[in-house]
């Protein structure tokens, strides 16, 4: 299993995003996770094009760009043009999943799919091996500081069997209420990337708290 933190930074403070960047550079993050919210599929509105474009330049980290949106078979294309290197998709917001994936790797992109809480992870078992990425959802999306859904935890090992059971590569990403508090038990239970928000942004030393994320025991 592999260690990756990935700060959201639906949490950072968006009057100074370049110093945000800049001290995720200089972390030990290998990811930076953004949330793309639409309004529609879920009940908030983030932020879109302008703002991944204008991160890109700023870093060499990987961009995990995370679309809460229906359609976003729409966007594919313009995505990758933005900067991002991983694109994940609601599995609950895309009608021809097996189609759109195939788009985001002819694209160029590493591809994802989110499940919300309530979708089994069965779901995935005709599409596991065409991925490279499942993204769990450990809250409902939407907003960021809500608490960890302890079902996660189950879910997580049925995610880790199916992938080992279907021989796949996908790396499996947790998001919402992740944190210092819960690193070590997730990675135990088999997850290879932590996405966290406000446990980073909101703390007093951003950069040692993801530091102590990645060496959780
Ligand atoms: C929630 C987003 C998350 C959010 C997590 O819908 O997908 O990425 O930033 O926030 P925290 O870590 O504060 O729960
Ligand atoms: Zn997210």
């Amino acid at each position: 299993m592999k260690r990756i933190i990935a700060p959201s930074i639906l949490s950072a403070d968006f009057n100074h995003l370049g110093a945000e960047i800049e001290m995720l550079n200089r972390s030990v993050a290998d990811w930076i996770h953004v949330d793309v919210m639409d309004g529609v599929f879920v009940p908030n509105l983030s932020f879109g094009f302008p703002v991944i474009e204008a991160i890109r330049p700023n870093t060499t980290k990987v961009l995990d760009v995370h679309l809460m949106m229906v359609q976003p078979e729409r966007y594919i294309d313009a995505f990758k043009k933005a900067g991002a290197d991983v694109l994940t998709i609601h599995y609950e917001a895309s009608t021809h999943l097996h189609r759109s994936i195939q788009q985001i790797k002819a694209a160029g992109m590493q591809a994802g799919v989110a499940l919300n809480p309530h979708t089994p992870v069965s779901c995935l078992e005709e599409i596991i091996q065409d991925l490279d990425l499942v993204l769990l959802m450990t809250v409902n999306p939407g907003f960021g500081g809500q608490s960890f859904i302890p079902n996660s935890l189950d879910k997580i090992k049925r995610c880790r069997e199916l992938i080992l059971r279907k021989n796949s590569h996908a790396l499996i990403e947790v998001d919402g209420g992740v944190g210092p508090q819960n690193a070590a038990t997730l990675f135990d239970a088999g997850v290879d990337v932590l996405v966290a928000g406000s446990a980073i942004f909101n703390a007093s030393h951003p950069s040692e708290t993801i530091d102590k994320m990645l060496k959780a025991k």
